[in-house]
């Protein structure tokens, strides 16, 4: 996927006759040089920046809105690129919502289809290309660097797979014994020459990780507005095309292991790699799917007869589960390629296998008989589609809890991810008119088909977008962050439990610091495990960004134009370290001033800047 940006960025100029010129021909070039929705998306997002930018207009007309007499022709103008920008973003992201099912279902179809090969850095791309091609066409492919590099590889057919795999190699290795299981992750061996650097792999590759905080607080810095700071901030964070398909593939390895056992079950992806809120490096959430195993008889003639299958019986559901994922589990331990650290947690309240898939480089949950989970995914994925501002929002309040170490990969008393993306949904359904609807509206839009009773929770709500109204809000990105933070700050929490199914708090039903219910198994409060002093962190880092959004010297962009260092403004001077950890109320707090906070930041990014400048 690739769009070009450099009419865009290299034309600046104050608005006139030339400069709709411009913005007209940006469009033709977004368009000439797009591939896929996705740049499409982001090619329009780019305009609409730019004439933001340039024109130093707000308001974007709306299709079909009229235009005064006393206006000038250039603002006609103007309203009219702004709406026709507004117009193609519309259908194409109206167009772009998939329900979760369909998106699964196609890339599960494309993981089929692909290999994951490890290649020396000092590989011909074309030669390498031309070598898998003898096996059919190929789709797609990019490169990745993760200890070493690797391509994924999607071919149009899988019966390219096929003929790969049948004239792939053992390894033979003398001194070493292998484990005879074949799979879909292939090294490539280059006997030839080597070739020359420019034609080697390693400039090609995608990154599969979010940028140093240091360096995205730079880069924020440099935007011109809140808003755009939080949007180039979500697209630094959130998933790739490529990152998403490689999830999808791993999931597609370790199906073909729980095939061994149960070739009509598959493994899921689950969680952040699919709800739309995944940040690149996030951890891989699997679930094996036995649900493919039904006892439904083909179409046979009538009989009074019929055969069943002898099957083992068990305890309990949760006894099955744990005895399929223990032995799943050592599978991928002792068979699994690249499937490194396995650990069997079997005794917790949804038993799982955790461990490290290296060429990857994706740290693997595998849960089974999660369904619940799934749903959860399901619905996230929803609220992330209905509207762009709640994606935005939750990357930018997850990156700020993670900056502030209120998050943590660790498991411990922290609030987690998961809790705060529901904080966040709670907070867009309690934005006056409502952002985004409660679970029980989307609930009585369900059709037939959106029944769902999952061991005892109801788990139904609508899946079809195109009947959930939204109500006109039109608050700005900027507005909803400064309000997300003055809301939790003065929240009650010792009464109160956070409800997105009803949309409003409820009195705690059970002692505990923070009481988040759980969307569908609502006996279950989501963030049980957070203890009074991390939730008094929370709380102190939401009254001090709260508190330094107020401040003319946080709001303001300034200096650093044109690639300098900026000073860290907006967004940007909320992630700097903040003055308040261990502190319990702001009235106690003692803390050095935004500006000398800022200051020594930018010490810091200047430092470092001269560092890199001596080493190249
Ligand atoms: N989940 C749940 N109830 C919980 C915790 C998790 O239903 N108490 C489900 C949610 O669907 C969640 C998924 O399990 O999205 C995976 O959990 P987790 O990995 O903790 O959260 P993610 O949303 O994947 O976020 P992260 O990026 O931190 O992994
Ligand atoms: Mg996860």
């Amino acid at each position: 996927m690739s769009c070009q940006w450099s009419v865009i960025r290299a034309t600046r100029m104050r608005p006139s006759v030339s400069c709709v010129a411009a913005m007209a021909s940006s469009l033709a070039v977004c368009r000439l040089h797009m591939r896929g929705r996705g740049s499409l998306v982001k090619c329009l997002r780019r305009v609409d920046t730019f004439l933001h930018r340039h024109t130093g207009s707000n308001a974007v007309a709306a299709p079909g809105e009229t235009l005064r007499k006393d206006e000038s022709g250039i603002t006609c103008i103007k309203k009219c690129i702004h709406s026709i920008v507004e117009y193609f973003l519309l259908a194409v992201e109206k167009d772009r919502r998939k329900s979760l099912y369909a998106v699964q279902t196609e890339r599960q179809e494309q993981a089929r289809r692909s290999v994951l090969i490890s290649c020396p850095a000092r590989t011909n791309e074309k030669k390498f290309l031309k070598y898998l091609s003898r096996h059919g066409d190929i789709k797609n492919y990019f490169f990745y660097e993760s200890y070493g590099v690797y391509a994924v590889v999607e071919f149009a057919n899988q019966e390219s797979v096929a003929s790969l795999l049948e004239g792939t190699d053992v390894p033979s290795i003398s001194h070493e014994s292998m484990v005879p299981f074949k799979s879909r992750l292939l090294s490539l061996k280059n006997l030839g020459s080597v070739d020359s650097p420019k034609q080697q792999l390693g400039k090609q590759c995608q990154s599969q990780t979010t940028p140093p905080i240091n360096e995205l607080i730079q880069r924020l810095s440099k935007e011109e507005s809140i808003d755009q700071q939080v949007t180039s901030l979500t697209e630094a964070y959130q998933l790739t095309e490529e990152n998403s398909r490689l999830r999808f593939l791993v999931c597609s390895l370790l199906s073909d292991i729980a095939a061994a056992y149960f070739p009509e079950s598959i493994i899921k992806p689950f969680g952040s790699s699919v709800n739309g809120f995944g940040k690149l490096g996030c951890d891989l959430d699997m679930f094996l799917d036995l649900d493919g195993i039904t006892g439904k008889r083909a179409n046979m003639p009538q009989s009074d007869l019929s055969l069943e299958y002898q099957m083992k019986r068990a305890n309990s559901e949760r006894a099955v589960t744990q005895s399929i994922l223990s032995v799943i589990g050592e599978c991928v331990d002792q068979f699994g390629p690249g499937c490194v650290g396995v650990q069997k947690i079997l005794n917790a309240r949804c038993p799982l296998v955790r461990f490290a898939h290296q060429p990857s480089g994706f740290q693997c949950d595998l849960t089974a008989n999660n369904r619940v989970a799934m749903k959860s995914t399901e619905l996230l994925y929803l609220y992330g589609e209905l509207d762009p501002r709640v994606r935005c929002l939750v990357f930018t309040v997850r990156c700020w809890a993670r900056a502030h170490g209120i998050t943590s990969s660790i498991p411990g008393a922290w609030i987690t991810n998961f809790s705060l993306t529901i904080m966040v949904l709670f907070f867009l359904q309690k934005r006056s008119p409502p952002i985004i609807p409660t679970l029980n509206h989307l609930r009585d839009l369900a059709g037939p088909a959106d029944q769902s009773v999952i061991e005892g929770n109801d788990c139904t709500f609508v899946s079809d977008f195109s009947k959930i109204q939204l109500q006109n809000n039109t608050e700005t990105l900027e507005q909803l962050l400064r309000e997300f933070f003055d809301f939790y700050a003065t929240f009650a929490f010792s009464k109160m439990s956070i409800n997105i199914r009803k949309g409003k708090e409820q009195n705690k039903p059970e002692v505990a610091m923070l009481h988040i219910q759980n969307p569908f198994e609502t006996s279950l409060n989501v963030s049980k495990n957070v203890n009074a002093s991390q939730l008094e962190r929370f709380v102190a880092l939401c009254q001090e960004s709260s508190w330094l959004f107020q401040q003319s010297e946080t709001n303001t962009p300034r200096g650093g134009k044109g690639g300098n260092t900026s000073t860290p403004w907006g967004l940007a001077a909320i992630l700097l370290p903040s003055q308040v950890s261990g502190v319990k109320s702001r009235k106690r707090r003692k803390r050095e001033p935004a500006s000398e906070r800022i200051k020594s930041l930018l010490e810091s990014l200047k430092s470092n800047s001269q560092q890199k400048q001596k080493k190249t």
